[in-house]
């Protein structure tokens, strides 16, 4: 990738020259034990849209990072709600980002993981029918699948009722998917907060009001609120701020060199 906006570290250690996508990959890095992260962006005054979407809050240095998260990645957690209405399309890297992840030992894409309760989900969608690797979908067992789901995912049943998370995870560990990188949305991210289950929230922060209405990155039931001590700050030189929040204070293991993609 071009460095078109370039993005400094300025918290702890500030660092003036614009970080390379080698640098970028080792300050987010993939953790030596089982880890989930959250990524989101939000306005300034904590909008996680704009006209309904994402989109208008994301720029250069956003999708940057957000591309490189995915390439860190073992497993891609999204909510069905967040699939269904971003149009989540098929996980695609590029070939240097693909060449990266076998040099390290990783399978060439991550896997797509849904959580749905409902199970209203549409085989024909791109995320589903053009998926390099078979999607996993998280489900309870109480759950009936549309016709034509199960050819294209794999349904995993967790949870008599309700999606069990924390038994969905540990699945996903099993089958070797211990880096999770999980991309929202608000309920998901507020189901995962209240079972404990995050370890890291990586916070695009964009230079605007989007004003009242929007609502937050998470949402759900009102919980226990928990310590995410702050691990780094970047800026990019258009005035996004892209914080790290982890829960432990290991830093994440350097990953390599990274290609530019
Ligand atoms: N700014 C950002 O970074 C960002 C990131 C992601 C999303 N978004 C925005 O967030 C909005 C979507 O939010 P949303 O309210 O629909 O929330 P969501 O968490 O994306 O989706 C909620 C749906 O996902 C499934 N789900 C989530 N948690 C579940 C759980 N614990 N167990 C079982 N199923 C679960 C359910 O699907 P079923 O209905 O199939 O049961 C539920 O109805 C969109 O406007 C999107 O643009 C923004």
């Amino acid at each position: 990738m071009s460095v078109e906006t370039p993005i400094r570290r300025i918290w702890p250690t500030p660092a003036t020259p614009p970080l390379d996508d080698a640098e970028l990959t080792a300050l987010y890095g993939r953790a030596d034990r089982p880890h989930l992260r959250v990524n989101f962006v939000a306005s300034v005054d904590g909008a996680v849209t704009l006209d309904g979407y994402s989109a208008g809050l994301s720029g250069a240095p956003d999708k940057r990072v957000f591309g490189l998260l995915r390439m860190l990645c073992d497993g891609l957690l999204v909510a069905a709600g967040t699939l269904r209405h971003e149009g989540y399309r098929a996980v695609r890297l590029s070939g240097p980002r693909r060449a990266w992840r076998r040099a390290h030992g990783l399978a060439e894409y991550p896997t797509l993981v849904v959580v749905s309760g409902s199970l209203d989900l549409d085989p024909a969608q791109a995320a589903f029918a053009d998926a390099p690797v078979r999607p996993i979908v998280l489900a309870h067992a109480g759950a009936a699948p549309p016709p034509g789901l199960t050819d294209v995912a794999e349904l995993v049943r967790c949870g008599t009722d309700r999606v069990d998370l924390a038994a969905g995870l540990a699945e996903l560990r099993r089958r070797g998917l211990g880096q999770v990188l999980c991309e929202g949305g608000p309920h998901l991210f507020g189901a995962l907060t209240a079972a404990d289950l995050v370890d890291e929230l990586c916070l695009t922060v964009a230079p605007l009001l989007a004003g009242p209405g929007p609502g937050r990155i998470t949402a759900g039931h009102a919980g226990t609120p928990r310590d995410l001590p702050l691990r780094h700050v970047l800026a990019a030189d258009d005035g996004v701020l892209m914080l790290r929040h982890a829960r432990d204070a290991t830093e994440p293991t350097p990953a390599g060199a990274a290609p530019t993609a």
